[in-house]
């Protein structure tokens, strides 16, 4: 078997780049720190969880920091942007992976649920959208790559908050990658179908967290006959989505959604 042809490793590898990603404690966000140092960045770690954070780096080793930012806050996605800028002289790529949500219908839900998630989903990735240009335009180059959901599209009962932020995050990766663009930042979102982490199992948990297992099965099991593949995700298979984004495979593409979600929607 020959080897990856040097000219493809340049094309999808790292070597050199620094990373900024959030979310980094847990899930898709921790597949996609790992699969980034994998690809030989640099990679900064960000999320509120500290526990997770340093599982994380602990995963990675050398090649990670670890910034905790609170992506509800604006003050700390522009001192996570500035920390990557001070530590490593260079900002390439920012993915706005960190999110939450709340599972309640919509004559349930209060101004408190709806105002949280906005805080994190939205204004959280805007203001990350906005500090890593500031950071990336004086090299001329970058790649933001913003974590939607399939749920920004489908819209699922009980969602509702999640997912009209989720289809806010699609309207901030156009807007972004018009107005970047000339800076040579491209600016792309990647839609998950359902994926097996905290956030994912959320639905099958009884009020204290613990994972209610013949729900979960059942869910599982419903999850993965939506789909053409007959699988559910893991977070690899999103995290390798991002990667293509980040890296100068996609050098001729922006404002884009990529949907890893095996085959549940074909828009
Ligand atoms: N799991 C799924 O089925 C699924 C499907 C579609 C999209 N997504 C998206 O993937 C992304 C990652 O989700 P996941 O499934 O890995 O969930 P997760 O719960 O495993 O990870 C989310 C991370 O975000 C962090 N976070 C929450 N609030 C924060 C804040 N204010 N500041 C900083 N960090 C904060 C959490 O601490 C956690 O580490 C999210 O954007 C989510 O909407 C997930």
């Amino acid at each position: 078997m020959s080897a990856l042809d040097p000219r493809l490793a340049r094309e999808f590898g790292l070597a050199g780049r620094v990373a900024v990603v959030t979310g980094a404690a847990s899930g898709i966000g921790r597949a996609c720190a790992v699969v980034l140092a994998e690809a030989g960045a640099q990679v900064v770690l960000a999320d509120i969880d500290r526990a997770g954070l340093a599982e994380t780096a602990a995963l990675i080793g050398a090649a990670a920091t670890v910034q905790p930012t609170d992506m509800a806050r604006r003050d700390e996605i522009a001192a996570l942007a500035a920390g990557a800028l001070g530590v490593h002289g260079r900002l390439d790529i920012w993915v706005n992976c960190a999110a939450i949500l709340v599972r309640k219908p919509i004559v349930e839900a209060g101004e408190a649920d709806i105002d949280r998630v906005i805080a994190v989903n939205l204004k959280g990735v805007y203001a990350g959208c906005a500090e890593a240009a500031k950071a990336m335009r004086a090299t001329g180059a970058g790649a933001i790559v913003n974590i939607s959901s399939a749920g920004g599209e489908s819209s699922p009962p009980g969602l509702s908050i999640y997912a009209m932020t989720k289809a806010g995050v699609n309207a901030i990766t156009r807007s972004a990658a018009r107005e970047f663009g000339a800076w040579g930042i491209r600016v792309n979102g990647v839609a998950p179908g359902w994926v097996d982490t905290p956030l994912g199992t959320g639905g099958f948990r009884d009020a204290s967290g613990a994972l209610d297992p013949t729900s979960y099965a059942a869910g599982l099991k419903a999850r993965a006959a939506a789909s053409p593949l007959g699988i559910t995700g893991e977070p690899r298979d999103i995290a390798l989505a991002v990667l293509y984004l980040a890296s100068d495979a996609a050098r001729f593409v922006t404002g884009q959604l990529l949907r890893p979600n095996g085959g549940i929607a074909m828009p």
